[in-house]
């Protein structure tokens, strides 16, 4: 039985009480974040216990060398790292002559609440330090969702049974360890650092690549409310700069510091120019006030809410995860900069080192489909694109034509150096040409096939077309020595996903040419002449088509997830003893390669993407027999196999997996949240709900849905973006309810009827 770490409430998360061993647990959870800049739960004081302190800044990432046994030839250069960057939040704090260090009190009351609709973290809680002093502290802190460059933080002490002179020291700290470096190594450089007015700047760069980032910071200093004029001291050491304020303060009386904070990067200004543009944006924040800045910032939460939240009665559990999936996933890409993307951990941590996978492609695209403007969801499509010359570069290194997009990215390049497992997972080709089937099913936007989508999916078919091999004796094609979606088996001979998804991207990039051809026809010759497309290959890719091999298993009636599955050990989940799970924590490598158990959905990752080329009986057989062999070790996993069961009637077995989706990190259900948040499948909650119960498809350009509801719920309701129109669907136990909230009129099916939607006045 897990703990419970936070307290139950649909739109809050609450920490109640403090230990130093669940820390970081914590600062994972209260993780907040405006899709330009992110950081951790960290506290303002100082705090010498159990922590990480995250500050990461969109798109700033940095190439650390890489580490590996045998170097071989095709190993990717470098290693990056998204970088841990300046710390903006820290306010050092003296009770007269002793510094505050949270660690070493003793903490009375702690209760932290993650508003998640407004999107603030607020704290409150007294200590006792020990000279027997009692001091109640308060503080609440937001990442600008108006203006991406600010952030600020309202911080309030009050002595209890005392008076003193207190020092506050806010500060800007770019002393800054990225705990994953590879050899210990530091990663910044000062530019520069000073005092602007009433401004302290600081400016860092990196070792390597030359990003510059800034952070400017100033205050108003108020006692009970009303502000002071106070002319602090300055501080300036080594890539620190800070205000230094020395107020006495009286039992009972309220000191607040209003800490304002801008910060931006060479990404968004010209070098010499960035002091200038951080400060200016710092002022102009402060002119404005706190008040004012909160406002703004909690109407732009409130909007998202009004086009995105779902709505849960009867399950509060279920309520909290759903609604902190979403603001997390918010609160990470907010889509206007297409060379921006989504990691693994978001801005929550440093574990996957900041770059993109394939989860965006195949996990997170859906969730903005339908909660996001389509440009939104196309600028991530845009950024695949802008990559290909890159990935046509690391077709190259595999002596192939074509592209191979990295698994593991920030530029294009592949930067991760684990060679049978991640680098062998070429099936990620296919999660990115399907995404553009799936954002041009969803938004309708053809035009994108032609402008961006053909030469994305051409150039993946040549990849394809290099990479199978044609056996002569079974006259078929084959591609062997790869990684499939299942981590837990590396270099397999005819992964059946990797076969099925290399075909449907040949049949699909066929298909969109003839689209092109009919639809764009003055185009089309431009299309063939700047992908110089010859008739020989599309001749090819029909041969691949019609000769792929597949592996299967006529008599169970499943596709097999590679050549040999079944010759391993007939082994379910079930017989493995509990204290072994997680096997990744438990078991030898070796153990776990020639396990017959799964990580992750595979074959049924398939089965799911191309879900509409499947009949029921194919999926029911294939998801009775991978269910009970399959771990859900990778966080991607359970939704996928809720969506199924819930297209398969098995409302028991969808609920489960939805909650182990849902409440992953609430409940630190894999032992890991201390590293950061599980933010790429987060999505998969959404999915759970959306596509699962909700039974959301798009068929034809048209929206289709098939819900039910779980026993466990008294009613839901989601809210849908499609094609410029707000759709809400409401389902209670003997009704459902789909209301057009905006734009204009629409046909959808319900359980396979047409219904035509007006706007209700
Ligand atoms: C999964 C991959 C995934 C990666 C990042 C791994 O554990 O097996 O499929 O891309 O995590 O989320």
């Amino acid at each position: 039985m897990n703990k419970d770490y936070v307290l139950l409430d649909p739109w809050h998360i609450i920490q109640d009480g403090f230990n130093s061993k669940d820390n970081r647990i914590y600062e994972s959870q209260m993780s907040i974040g405006n899709g330009f800049m992110g950081i951790r739960g960290n506290l303002e004081e100082t705090f010498s216990g159990n922590s990480l302190q995250g500050t990461y800044v969109a798109g700033v990432y940095y190439p650390d060398k890489t580490r590996v046994g045998w170097w071989k030839n095709g190993y990717p250069e470098y290693f990056a790292k998204v970088l841990n960057s300046i710390n903006f939040i820290g306010i050092k704090v003296f009770l007269g002559n002793q510094e505050l260090d949270l660690d070493k009190v003793t903490i009375k009351d702690f209760r932290r609440d993650l508003n998640m609709k407004e999107g603030t973290l607020t704290r409150t809680s007294t200590i006792i330090d020990s000279n027997g002093r009692e001091t109640k502290i308060e503080s609440l802190r937001f990442l600008s969702k108006k203006r991406k460059e600010i952030a600020c933080i309202k911080y309030s002490i009050t002595p209890l049974n005392y008076h003193d002179t207190i020092t506050l020291i806010p500060y800007l700290d770019g002393n800054i360890v990225n705990e994953d470096s590879n050899y210990d190594e530091t990663f910044w450089d000062e530019v520069n650092k000073g005092f602007i007015e009433d401004s302290a700047y600081l400016t860092l760069k990196t070792k390597k690549l030359d990003f510059h980032v800034t952070s400017a910071t100033s205050f108003k200093l108020l006692k009970n409310k009303t502000e002071i004029n106070t002319t602090p001291s300055t501080l300036i050491e080594d890539k620190y700069v800070a205000h230094k304020l020395n107020i006495y303060v009286s039992q009972g009386e309220t000191l607040t510091l209003e800490k304002y904070v801008s910060l931006s990067s060479s990404r968004y200004y010209p070098k010499d120019d960035l002091v200038n543009n951080v400060v200016r944006s710092l002022k102009s924040a402060k002119n404005d006030g706190f008040d004012l800045l909160l406002d703004e910032h909690v109407s732009g939460w409130n909007k998202s809410w009004e086009s995105n939240d779902i709505f849960i009665d009867g399950d509060v559990k279920a309520q909290q995860s759903i609604r902190f999936n979403i603001f997390q996933l918010h609160q990470t890409y907010t889509g206007e900069d297409s060379r921006l993307n989504i990691s693994p951990k978001g801005f929550t941590g440093e574990k996957y080192g900041g770059s993109t996978y394939w989860d965006t492609e195949a996990y997170c695209l859906p969730f903005y489909l339908g909660t996001s403007a389509a440009q939104i969801s196309k600028n991530l499509l845009i950024y695949r694109y802008n990559q290909l010359g890159k990935a046509k570069e690391n077709a190259v290194k595999l002596g192939l034509k074509g592209a191979l997009y990295p698994m593991v990215t920030m530029n294009g390049e592949e930067c991760h150096n684990e060679w049978e497992i991640t680098f062998e997972e070429i099936h990620r080709n296919g999660a990115i040409a399907y995404a553009i089937y799936n954002y041009v099913n969803y938004t309708g936007d053809h035009k994108h096939l032609l402008d961006f989508g053909i030469d994305v999916l051409v150039e993946i078919s040549r990849f394809w077309e290099g990479r199978v091999i044609y056996n002569k004796n079974k006259n078929c094609y084959m591609i062997l020595g790869v990684t499939g979606p299942n981590e837990y088996e590396n270099n397999v001979n005819n992964n059946w996903y990797t076969n099925r998804i290399a075909s449907w991207t040949l049949e699909y990039t066929l298909q969109t040419l003839e689209f092109i051809k009919n639809s764009f026809s003055e185009s089309y010759e431009d299309v063939l002449n700047r992908l110089a497309i010859k008739d020989s290959e599309t001749i090819k890719w029909m041969d691949i088509i019609k000769k792929m091999y597949y592996p299967k298993d006529d008599n169970l009636g499943i596709f097999l997830q590679q050549d040999g599955y079944l010759d391993k050990e007939d082994l379910l989940i079930k017989d493995i003893p509990k204290e072994d799970l997680p096997l990744n924590q438990t078991w030898s490598w070796d153990r776990i390669l020639r396990s017959p158990f799964i990580k992750q959905a595979d074959v049924l990752q398939g089965l799911y993407f191309l879900g509409h080329l499947y009949d029921l009986e194919t999926k029911r057989k294939n998801f009775y027999f991978y269910e009970p062999r399959t771990l859900h070790e990778s966080s991607l996993s359970p939704c996928v196999h809720s969506i199924l069961a819930s297209e398969l009637g098995d409302k028991e077995k969808a609920y489960d997996m939805y909650l182990r989706t849902a409440r992953l990190d609430l409940d630190n259900l894999n032992n890991d949240t201390d590293d950061g948040l599980h933010i790429t499948s987060m999505t998969g909650t959404w999915m759970s709900i959306v596509q699962g119960f909700g039974g959301m498809r798009i068929i034809d350009g048209t929206p289709s849905f098939k819900p039910f509801i779980p026993d466990q719920w008294i009613k839901y309701s989601f809210r849908v973006l499609f094609r410029e129109r707000v759709l809400n669907i409401e389902v209670s136990k003997d009704k459902v309810l789909v209301t057009l909230e905006k734009g204009d009129p629409l046909t959808i099916l319900l359980y396979d009827s047409e219904i035509k939607l007006t706007k209700q006045h």
